[in-house]
């Protein structure tokens, strides 16, 4: 018989700013797979077509970003020291500058646009086809990979999210005023939920997470029960 468990795609869908990097990266590392962060690839697309010029004042110039997208690339590399995937566009590292308030500000008008979204849904599917994957961002269960061997959905009040990006934002230096991010937190929350590409929804076989009051440690324990239910 053959005990060896079962390379399973996890998708962790949510809100922005529930942690769900955070777990999932730590799931991966529990589970030795891989750690994918789709939101990483909407953000770099975004920064791009800012420094492009394609965004001006929330404005997207949609026909010159379709016709840029097609020579980006967008990677990832695991860096041993600080054992986290990083991201590079077009070859230059980008991991902090995609995680900026700038870039926060327009990722959900980027992220909206169908064909942006059909080219990184394409290339997340080629990631994860062979499982063995941790995949984080909205619409993994619903679109990605709507078989997916298990899905998590979570959740947070908007305060206790927005109370964290602050925390995590002036860690990294950055001085924002709280109810600027807040606001910022909010405003997503109505876009990824309102918008007409795949907008951010618990499927019904997603088991539902809510981590207002729970320790990252608590969250990772009962994910990980659930996970082996299906190895
Ligand atoms: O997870 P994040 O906050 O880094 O995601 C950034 C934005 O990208 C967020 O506004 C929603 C969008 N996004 C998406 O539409 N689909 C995904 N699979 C991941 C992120």
């Amino acid at each position: 018989m053959n005990n060896k468990p079962k390379s399973l795609i996890i998708a962790v869908d949510g809100y922005s700013s529930t942690g769900k990097s955070t777990v999932a990266k730590q799931l991966a590392a529990r589970l030795g797979y891989v750690y994918i962060d789709t939101g990483a690839m909407y953000r770099t697309v975004t920064l791009h077509a800012m420094r492009e010029g394609w965004i001006v004042n929330g404005e997207i110039d949609e026909k010159r970003l379709r016709e840029g997208l097609l020579g980006l690339n967008i990677t990832f590399r695991y860096d041993e020291g600080k054992k986290r995937y990083e991201t590079y566009l077009n070859g230059e590292y980008v991991e902090e500058q995609i995680r900026g308030m700038e870039v926060s500000g327009n990722v959900s008008a980027v992220s909206s646009i169908g064909f942006v979204r059909a080219m990184l849904v394409e290339k997340q599917r080629e990631m994860g086809r062979q499982g063995g994957v941790v995949m984080d961002g909205r619409d993994i269960g619903s679109v990605v990979f709507p078989d997916a061997e298990i899905k998590f959905f979570m959740t947070a009040a908007p305060e206790v999210r927005a109370k964290r990006r602050y925390e995590e934002l002036k860690q990294k230096g950055q001085e924002v005023p709280y109810e600027e991010v807040e606001a910022n937190v909010k405003q997503r929350d109505y876009m990824d939920e309102h918008r007409k590409e795949s907008p951010l929804k618990k499927t019904e076989d997603a088991i539902l997470i809510d981590n207002s009051n729970m320790t990252v440690e608590e969250e990772i324990d009962y994910m990980l029960e659930k996970i082996r239910e299906k190895q």
